[in-house]
């Protein structure tokens, strides 16, 4: 008999659940964008997030059981994000999650959002090679990661100031191409000369750090300075900075410390640029490459669902009176 996890995220601007057998088989995935409610704020708004989340996940959750083609007999634990995230939009899955478990007699299992993000590659490919190294990288956070094994995490650095997707949000703000940053600037990218400005890569052959703060600024002192240069070629060399960066650390990295493959996680994942650089780096590198799909990259219940199911088998079910983490960070080894 197959075990089946309702998977539920609301951690930030994006409601969703998920049905997924065995911590891999994607049965749905439903995933309800917020991003025009938040979109002419130029970011996003918690208070609107949260009251979002309200009135979607209902239907939402509905839809993912449709969709799968099963009700709550077939379901066997209920798995919600508890962290890191804005602490109202948190509450909301976190409390339909423990209700709805509750009622259907099963396990709650409270996942942390950034395992989430590493455990989206094995949706993909449950046979991932280990050791490997992980580029997380999101709207709020970038690691390097190493993962020894499943729930074991060794973690290399992390960004300093600005994570890569808010240096992705910020510059696309500045350069009017709107919110969600990342894939505005991906699009755009495509039509400029990445090699047209050589923007600052910090801290590229130092640590295993990142910072990009400086690098915004640098966008933004040139576009100040040169106001008729073109945007798709601004764009294309900005992502061309934080690309190179990152994909020469985790190269670094993966070297140094003997990873079998490298995978991707979080929504910068979805970059076009940093899939196809990775997916270079790991064919001259003998190495195994993991980038989860586009969709599972970004926030996503079929993540949680996955992780979930990895964690009830390690940790059994979360206690109902566990509270939710705005904060939460990835358990380490
Ligand atoms: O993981 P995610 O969906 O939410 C968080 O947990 O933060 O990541 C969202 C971030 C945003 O900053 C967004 O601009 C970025 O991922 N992103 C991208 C792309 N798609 C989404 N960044 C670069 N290129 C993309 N194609
Ligand atoms: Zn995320």
């Amino acid at each position: 008999m197959t075990f089946r996890i309702l998977g539920i995220e609301t951690s930030c601007d994006e409601t969703a659940a998920a049905v997924v057998d065995e911590g891999t088989d994607v049965l749905s995935s439903v995933v309800s964008s917020q991003v025009d409610l938040h979109a002419r704020f130029g970011g996003v708004v918690p208070e609107i997030a949260s009251r979002a989340h309200v009135e979607l996940l209902t239907p939402v959750i509905a839809e993912a059981m449709v969709e799968a083609g099963v009700d709550s007999e077939g379901i066997g634990a209920v798995a919600a994000t508890i962290g890191p995230g804005l602490i109202g939009s948190l509450l909301v899955g976190v409390s339909a999650a423990k209700a709805t478990a509750l009622v259907w007699g099963v396990p709650f299992v409270g996942v942390n959002h950034l395992e989430a993000h590493l455990y989206a590659a094995f949706l993909e490919e449950p046979q991932l090679a280990m050791p490997a190294l992980v580029v997380l990288a999101s709207g709020a956070h970038t690691m390097l990661v190493m993962m020894e094994g499943h729930g074991r995490y060794r973690l290399l650095g992390s960004t300093i100031d600005d994570a890569a997707g808010e240096a992705f949000d910020k510059v696309a703000r500045f350069l009017g191409l709107g919110y969600p940053g990342g894939p505005a600037i991906d699009r755009l990218a495509m039509q400029g000369d990445p090699s047209a400005i050589a923007f600052p890569r910090s801290l590229k052959d130092e640590g295993w750090d990142f910072s990009f703060s400086g690098l915004k600024t640098s966008v933004i002192t040139y576009v100040r300075k040169h106001p008729d240069v073109s945007t798709a070629d601004v764009a294309a060399s900005f992502q061309e900075a934080v690309v190179d960066v990152v994909v020469t650390k985790a190269r670094r990295a993966a070297r140094e410390f003997g990873a079998k493959g490298l995978v991707l996680g979080g929504g910068v994942a979805a970059n076009s640029v940093l899939r196809e650089r990775v997916l270079d780096v790991c064919i001259a590198d003998g190495m195994q490459a993991f980038l989860p799909s586009r969709s599972m990259c970004t926030d996503n219940a079929a993540m949680v669902a996955a992780a979930g199911w990895w964690r009830l088998q390690s940790d059994g079910p979360t206690p109902l009176d566990a509270p939710a983490h705005p904060g939460l960070a990835l358990p380490l080894a």
